[in-house]
C-alpha cells in the first residue's frame, strides 16, 4: 500500500485558521509518500529515508517521541482512539518536499500517515473532515505544535485545478477554478528559519484570544472592529479582520480571472503581515523585494511567519527567478496502490 500526502500553499487567509476565519489554500503535487505493509508482529518499524533513520515501536502503546517519530506514533496513537487499532506494520517515509519552505511538510506527512495506517487496518476512510482533525491532535499532542486547521484541511480537500476556500468557523469548503490564464504562481524560500518561530506564533495565537476576550467575542471572527483595544492588540485585529475581506476578494478575483487584482491582494496581504501582525523579518522582506524585481506582479509572507516562504504571482511573459518553484493546485491526500 501506498499513500501520498500533498504539501500547500496558501493563496490568502494567514492566521486567519485559529481565529475561526477564511483561508485560500490548495495542495502541491510535492509531497510525501509512504509505503506500508501491514504485519502481525505487534510493532510498527518505521524508516525516514531522508533522515536516514528509523523507528520501532509497540503499536499497542505508542509513547511520546521527537521529530517526524512523533508524527508516526501520534497517527498510530489517535487512529486507535478512533477505533483503528494498528496490529503491526513496516513504514517506508520519502518525502520531495523541501522542509521548512513554508509548504508544510507536517500536514503532508501526517495525511499520507493516517491514510496509510487507515489502508494497513483494512479500515474505509472516515469523514476527511474527522481525519483533518485528528492530524491536527497529533501536532497539538503529540508534535507539540499548537497550528490551526489550514494545513490539514488543504492537504485532505485539494482538488486540481481548484483553489480551496475554507471557512474555520466549521471547516466548510467551497472548491473555487483557478484558472491564470498564462500567469504563474511560485513559491520562494527566504532561507531564513527563525529561533522564535514557534514562540513568536504562539504570542500571536495568545495576543488574538486576549483581544478576542477584551472585545467580549468567542473568536475574531465575531469581532466588528479592533476600536477600543489598545497597541499592539489592535493592529492584530485589523490584520486577521482585513485578512478575512482578502480572502473573499480573491475568490471574487479568481471567479472574474482578475489576475492584477489578485496581484494587489498579495501585496495588501504581505504589508498587512509585516506592519500590523508583524510576522515578517527582513530575509523575507529581500526575497519579496528580489521577485518584484524579477517581474513579479505581486508577492507575499506565506505560512507562520518569522521566515519561510514567500509566495508570488508572476504576469505572462515574465521569467520567475531559478530558485522559485512553481505551484499548482494538485490532488489531495490518496491512496496511490
Ligand atoms: C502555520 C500553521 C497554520 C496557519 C499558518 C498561518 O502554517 O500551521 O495553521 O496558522 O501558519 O496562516
Amino acid at each position: 500500500m501506498r499513500a501520498r500526502g500533498p504539501g500547500r500553499v496558501n493563496l490568502l487567509g494567514e492566521h486567519t485558521d485559529y481565529n475561526a476565519g477564511l483561508c485560500l489554500p490548495f495542495a502541491v503535487e510535492a509531497g510525501v509518500t509512504v509505503d506500508a505493509v501491514a504485519t502481525a508482529t505487534g510493532e510498527v518499524e518505521a524508516e525516514a529515508l531522508a533522515y536516514g533513520e528509523e523507528d520501532r515501536f509497540d503499536a499497542a502503546d505508542p509513547q511520546p517521541a521527537d521529530g517526524w517519530r512523533a508524527f508516526v506514533r501520534g497517527t498510530a496513537a489517535e487512529l486507535a482512539t478512533t477505533g483503528v487499532p494498528t496490529a503491526g506494520a513496516r513504514l517506508r517515509i520519502e518525502s520531495d518536499l523541501p522542509e521548512g519552505a513554508g509548504l508544510s511538510s507536517s500536514a503532508a506527512l501526517g495525511s499520507a500517515l493516517c491514510l496509510a495506517l487507515l489502508a494497513v487496518a483494512n479500515k474505509p476512510e472516515p469523514d476527511r473532515r474527522e481525519l483533518a482533525r485528528l492530524c491536527s491532535r497529533v501536532e497539538h499532542a503529540w508534535v507539540g505544535a499548537q497550528t490551526g486547521m489550514l494545513d490539514q484541511m488543504a492537504a485532505f480537500f485539494g482538488e486540481p485545478g481548484h483553489a480551496l476556500l475554507l471557512d474555520c468557523r466549521d471547516l466548510s469548503v467551497e472548491q473555487v477554478p483557478l484558472s491564470l490564464g498564462g500567469w504563474t504562481l511560485g513559491v520562494a524560500d527566504s532561507g531564513s528559519r527563525h529561533e522564535h518561530a514557534e514562540s513568536g506564533y504562539n504570542e500571536r495565537r495568545r495576543e488574538c484570544a486576549e483581544a478576542a476576550r477584551r472585545l467580549g467575542v468567542a473568536s475574531l471572527r465575531d469581532a466588528a472592529s479592533a476600536e477600543g483595544l489598545p497597541e499592539p492588540l489592535n493592529r492584530r485585529v485589523r490584520h486577521v479582520l482585513s485578512e478575512n475581506e482578502r480572502v473573499r476578494g480573491g475568490v471574487q478575483a479568481l471567479r472574474s480571472q482578475d489576475m492584477p487584482a489578485l496581484a494587489a491582494l498579495l501585496d495588501a496581504s504581505h504589508a498587512s503581515l509585516r506592519d500590523d501582525y508583524e510576522v515578517s523579518v527582513p530575509e523575507v522582506e529581500q526575497t519579496v523585494e528580489r521577485v518584484k524585481a524579477a517581474g513579479a506582479a505581486g508577492a507575499r509572507i506565506m505560512g507562520g511567519g518569522f521566515g519561510g516562504a514567500v509566495l508570488a504571482l508572476f504576469p505572462p511573459g515574465t521569467e520567475p527567478p531559478d530558485d522559485v518553484l512553481p505551484v499548482a493546485p494538485a490532488q489531495g491526500a490518496r491512496l496511490l496502490a
